[in-house]
């Protein structure tokens, strides 16, 4: 059996995937601000280094795989905190963890991202740069200083939206970069990315409301399909992208959003 780390383990899609990969008898080191085995703060530098030390001390230094989940939405009021925890919790993790992956053999990481990086028009290009080159302190700056800007009937429902797009850019850009290096590729550490769509957790329903009122074909963005997607939904591709059978995959972003991206950028590709 294998060893897991699954972070957001507390709720959502990160208890979702936490809960399939230990019914398939797996050790899994979950990591949250709360109900985890591991409590830490991601959005702290402090917090960062703890939940390391504290996952390589119970993994014993070597882990079969990493699914960064834990984030925030764009409700948080705060367009700092949105970039530490979203981008920079998620990269300081990954990075600190590498050699643990690394030590296994076949290392495994998945990361989630959003489709609102693709389908949300308020990307800040200077904010994903500043998140790409490490710039936590420019990053967090920045953030503020653009909602600060931003029209107040966008903010007053959505006040971190820019910021939540743009860290969901930056970490799918991080992935594909950080994927083809090789302290990654060639020490056999696969780096994936998930951009879910509209998922039916507390994160969103926070922001949009009840379950009950929801209507898939009222929602600002075209959902092909006619469903919100559930947590189990997004676990299913976390688990695949950690099985050890899934070895010729890395750098890709997998839409799971029920065909949202693919009915905004039919061309994309
Ligand atoms: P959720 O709110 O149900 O779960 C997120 C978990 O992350 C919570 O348990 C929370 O305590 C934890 N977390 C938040 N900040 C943290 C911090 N500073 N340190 C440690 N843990 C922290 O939300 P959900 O929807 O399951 O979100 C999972 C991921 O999916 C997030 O990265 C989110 O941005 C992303 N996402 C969600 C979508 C949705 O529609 N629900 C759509 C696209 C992406």
């Amino acid at each position: 059996m294998a060893t897991f780390v699954v972070t957001g383990s507390a709720s959502g899609m990160g208890a979702a995937s936490a809960a399939r990969l230990a019914a398939e008898g797996h050790t899994v080191i979950g990591v949250d601000l709360r109900d985890a085995q591991v409590i830490a703060d991601l959005g702290t530098l402090e917090g960062r280094a703890a939940a390391a030390e504290e996952i390589l001390g119970l993994s014993g230094g070597t882990l079969d795989g990493v699914a960064a989940i834990a984030g925030v939405g764009p409700n948080l009021p705060s367009a700092a905190a949105v970039m530490s925890i979203n981008y920079f919790g998620t990269v300081a993790l990954l990075e600190a963890l590498r050699p643990a992956l690394a030590a296994s053999g076949a290392g495994r990481a998945v990361v989630i991202g959003s489709n609102s990086a693709s389908t949300v028009p308020l990307v800040d290009d200077g904010l994903v740069d500043l998140a790409l080159a490490g710039n936590e302190e420019g990053a967090r700056e920045h953030a503020d200083a653009a909602q600060a800007a931003m029209p107040a009937e966008i903010t007053a429902i959505v006040p971190s939206i820019g910021a939540y797009a743009s860290s969901k850019l930056a970490i799918a850009r991080w992935v594909r970069r950080t994927a083809v290096t090789p302290e990654w590729a060639r020490q056999g550490v696969l780096l994936n990315a998930i951009a879910p769509g509209a998922v039916l957790t507390p994160l969103m329903l926070g922001s949009t409301g009840r379950e009950e009122d929801l209507d898939a074909d009222g929602f600002p963005t075209p959902m092909p399909l006619g469903i919100f997607g559930r947590p189990e939904d997004i676990a299913f591709w976390v688990h695949q992208f950690l099985k050890p059978e899934a070895r010729y995959t890395t750098g890709a972003v997998l839409y799971v959003d029920g065909g949202t991206d693919a009915a905004m950028r039919p061309d994309a590709q």
